[in-house]
């Protein structure tokens, strides 16, 4: 018997800016990631705050989704996927934020993509906001920092869920909702809330990413107006059909002490508590955490932005799944002169007992694990769900067209056997969604050579390429392990 319920929702993970391309069509207008010129492993991705006619925007084609998502669904379908989870494009629905109506070309597309789904008996799990924010929202409101913001999201949540309630059962607010509190101000900030310092927005040259201003006042009301917002909508869609099922998101950055000095274990602590829980016990546990409001009177933060109405709003509209991104962990110390993880997002201090991929990004199942049943014990009653964990790599593709990926196989295989000895530890585990089932455009990088899929896509960095579609090996691999409900990895 599989240690696997027989329910596991096994499948794969994306997100329209990264996939859909058709930028402009259909009524569609830009949107944040639009406006984003790519970089690599060592170079930040940077933006003008105008279209450049000459510059190369990953996000503007993609790999074409829109226009072959049937292809896609139709190869997902034959790996066995019970679940495919992909965002709506805020943008398409409402390609301004603030239209008076609905742009019903955009409504049209997502009927035909998960009927497409539904033919094949695959479930839906849609996230409302995947980094999408209308353009139009950060440069005329200052993105989530406005409270309007808050009701223009609602009123776009509730059309897509009152339109698709009996196509999609499975919701998720915001995208990796505490991005922005990895970095207070950059790039976090302006994926995660829209927000922008007027400076910059009025910048006449191309901005890296790693240098937009931030603001730590403005970046905590912005998140409160954020959760104010998920709330809000996690209350409606309740409403509109009980039967949701609601989750938060949160991008899991698991950390260790780097050494068994205690100022580094309460060093780790803290980032813990910034970093990953602040957000998860808000949205699971409807109110702001005792460290919270300690961390913000040591840092004069004005809390004045958290009414007592808004309190009631958090507390009504708490999640009925918690789900997160795993992709490796990190670790935190007071002490000087620590190696840091490379790439052009480094997040933590080296850890000698683990290997990173080519980005960086340090491989450890056992932590997927650990984080598991760390959460389990911290939300007993929460189903906790993986929606996001992948390994980015350099695919080659031999002269006969095989792409032989054992790399990512193997990544797969230990972070599965680390899911099910969490299963057997009694976590309430309820399914998996690997990022990038298909190659698509990195959101860090804005690479396509950051590769994650099981389908290989042709297109490249210099723009060329022509989008048809490949298997690779783990193609195979991931169907066996579906088909035996994660009992064979061989
Ligand atoms: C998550 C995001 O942080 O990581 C995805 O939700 C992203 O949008 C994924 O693509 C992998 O990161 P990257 O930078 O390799 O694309």
């Amino acid at each position: 018997m599989s240690t696997f319920p027989e329910t596991f929702l096994w499948g794969g993970a994306v997100a329209a800016n990264q996939c859909e391309g058709a930028y402009l069509e259909d009524g569609k207008k830009l949107s944040v990631p639009d406006m984003l010129l790519g970089g690599d492993v060592n170079t930040p991705r940077t933006l003008l705050p105008r279209q450049d006619a000459t510059a190369f925007y990953p996000s503007h084609e993609a790999i074409d989704f829109y226009h072959r998502y049937k292809e896609d669904i139709a190869l997902f379908a034959e790996m066995g996927f019970k679940c495919f989870r992909l965002s709506i494009n805020w943008g398409r629905i409402f390609p301004d934020g603030d239209d008076a109506e609905p742009n019903e070309a955009g409504l049209a597309f997502y009927d035909s993509v998960f009927d497409e789904c539904r033919k094949h008996g695959i479930e839906p799990l849609v996230t409302l906001c995947h980094y999408e924010i209308p353009w139009n929202i950060v440069t005329k409101y200052g993105g989530f920092s406005n409270r309007k913001v808050i009701d223009l999201f609602v009123r776009y949540a509730t059309t897509v869920m009152e339109r698709y309630k009996d196509k999609v059962k499975y919701w998720l607010t915001f995208n990796e909702i505490n991005v922005p509190m990895m970095d207070m101000g950059g790039i976090g900030s302006l994926y995660g809330l829209g927000i922008m310092e007027e400076e910059d927005i009025q910048s006449d040259h191309r901005i890296p990413l790693t240098e937009l201003k931030g603001n730590k006042q403005r970046t905590f009301e912005a998140l409160h107006n954020e959760f104010v917002a998920s709330a809000l909508t996690v209350r409606a869609g309740h409403e509109i059909n009980p039967d949701f099922m609601i989750g938060n998101m949160i991008a899991h950055m698991t950390n260790y002490p780097l050494t068994p000095d205690p100022k580094d274990m309460l060093a780790c602590l803290d980032v813990d508590n910034m970093c990953n829980n602040f957000c998860g016990d808000v949205q699971v546990r409807g109110e702001y955490p005792a460290y919270m409001w300690r961390y913000f009177r040591n840092e004069g933060i004005d809390t004045s932005f958290i009414t007592e109405e808004d309190k009631a709003i958090l507390k009504e509209g708490t999640v009925d799944m918690y789900t997160f991104s795993y992709y490796m962990t990190n670790c935190v110390t007071v002490h000087e002169g620590a190696e840091m993880t490379g790439g052009n997002m480094s997040l933590g201090a080296k850890n000698p007992y683990l290997k990173a991929s080519d980005w960086g990004w340090q491989i450890d199942p056992d932590g997927l694990r650990y984080t598991l049943d760390t959460l389990a014990g911290r939300y007993p009653n929460t189903p906790l769900m993986v929606v996001e964990n992948g390994f980015g790599a350099f695919d080659k593709v031999e002269e006969d067209g095989s792409i032989h990926d054992q790399y990512r196989i193997d990544y797969f295989r230990s972070h599965i056997e680390a899911m099910a000895e969490a299963l057997k530890d009694g976590v309430n585990l309820i399914g998996y969604t690997t990022w990038g089932p298909i190659d698509l455009v990195s959101a860090g990088t804005g690479q396509y050579a950051k590769r994650y899929g099981f389908i290989y896509v042709d297109r490249h960095d210099d723009g060329t390429g022509d989008f048809s579609r490949k298997k690779k090996d783990s193609f195979d691999w991931y169907k066996k392990v579906i088909a035996s409900n994660g009992e064979d990895l061989d």
